[in-house]
């Protein structure tokens, strides 16, 4: 069901699940507002159509409490300026501040509910303690749209049982975000490769072993690759490394061999002495890491061949940095494999960024959100609908 299916708003009070969880700097400032943006346009179509739009989101994983330095209130002044008028504020999420704030909406406005995660009912695993806050949720609207894909595979109060509380719908970034992935687990159009970084193998396996049965190649960098040279053998230094998963990761390039999937490792790695932005660093072979050094980039031979792999790929989807990027000396990795997803996207591939690490990467190494086909607003929830698992805030919506 899409906003439309819910029939005439004007005047009606309508809840939206946003992602809002935002990178903040120590001063409270956001650091990538890509999530902020991605929300605008489902707000824009409810205002439009007269209707009072309450807005619930969460940052960050506080416990059930209010902290300070998890307020969504930055989130709101950035909406305000977005929007181009003041989003109101609620000092909480169900309380006397959400009760006020809510009861002075006019049509075409926009008010945002505080952190729901200072809420216990929202994370809990008990159905009840969840039904519970989500019936204190639906009190304040008459309908609900599912617009923050970054949370569809949580199965919390404000993104799957409200939906059973409510007229619901799913907004058009939820839309957009299936729509595109489903182009990426459905007849991709080959070569399709995938492209995966970040620190842990182990937050990937899942994903990596439905992509066995998908994709042609499969690129690997970031604090993941060590895993993976250690499961061929190689000594990999102070690097990050997953012992418990080697047995796991030598499987899946056995496996890769037998299903004629090319697993691309990378040949030459930055190795440095710390995990540090001035730390000595130099370029040394994949299969010889100095004991006392850790891996912090791909090299740039490596570089060179994911790109042109990339190049020639017809669909691409890369989730997670090649390196540490945040930190200058060891950015080239990431630098060079975006860019070759750019070249990809300006030849007609369908290049899709995934996870909020990746998404901030490109922009900080200045890219823009048009250089690629698609920047996915979810990490989790992005990488468990390639592993095609059922996500709880989408079947919710479809049932
Ligand atoms: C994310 O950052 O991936 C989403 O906002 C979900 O946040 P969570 O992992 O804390 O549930």
């Amino acid at each position: 069901r899409t906003i439309d299916d819910l029939g005439a708003l004007s005047g009606r009070t309508v809840l939206v699940r946003s992602d809002l969880n935002v990178p903040l700097d120590s001063e409270g400032n956001i650091t990538d507002d890509g999530r902020v943006r991605a929300s605008v346009p489902t707000l824009r179509q409810l205002t439009d159509a007269g209707a009072r739009v309450v807005v619930c989101a969460h940052l960050g994983r506080p416990k059930g409490t209010p902290e300070q330095k998890y307020s969504l209130r930055p989130a709101a002044d950035r909406l305000s300026e977005l929007l181009g008028f003041p989003v109101l504020f609620a000092t909480d999420t169900v309380g006397e501040s959400a009760n006020e704030t809510v009861d002075k909406l006019h049509k075409g406005q926009v008010a945002l509910l505080e952190n729901l995660r200072f809420n216990e009912g929202e994370t809990s695993k008990d159905d009840a303690e969840r039904g519970a806050f989500a019936d204190q949720l639906s009190h304040l609207a008459d309908a609900f749209v599912s617009d923050g894909f970054g949370v569809v595979h949580r199965k919390q109060a404000s993104v799957y049982d409200i939906a059973e509380r409510l007229p619901q719908a799913a907004g058009q970034l939820v839309q957009t975000e299936v729509g595109v992935l489903r182009q990426l687990t459905s007849k991709p159009q080959r070569p399709y490769a995938v492209v995966l970084g970040g620190a842990k193998v182990s937050d990937k396996l899942g994903v990596i072993e439905n992509l066995l049965e998908k994709a042609d190649l499969l690129l690997i960098g970031g604090g993941m690759v060590f895993t993976f040279l250690a499961a061929q053998g190689y000594e990999v230094g102070t690097s990050l490394l997953e012992s418990e998963q080697v047995a796991r990761v030598r499987g899946y390039l056995a496996d890769a061999e037998n299903r004629g999937v090319q697993i691309v490792l990378p040949t030459d790695i930055v190795a440095a002495t710390a995990f540090a932005a001035d730390a000595e660093h130099e370029v040394v072979p994949a299969d010889a890491i100095p004991a006392d050094r850790m891996g912090l980039d791909i090299g740039p031979e490596s570089a060179t061949r994911f790109a042109e792999a990339i190049r020639g790929a017809r669909t691409v989807f890369w989730n997670g940095p090649m390196g540490a990027f945040e930190m200058p000396a060891f950015a080239a990795g990431t630098q060079v494999v975006a860019q070759a997803l750019v070249d990809a996207t300006t030849s007609g591939a369908l290049t899709v960024v995934g996870g909020g690490d990746s998404a901030a990467a490109v922009r900080q190494l200045g890219f823009a959100d048009s250089d690629f086909g698609h920047i996915s607003t979810g990490g989790g929830a992005s990488l468990e609908f390639l592993e095609g698992k059922t996500l709880p805030g989408l079947s919710v919506l479809e049932a």
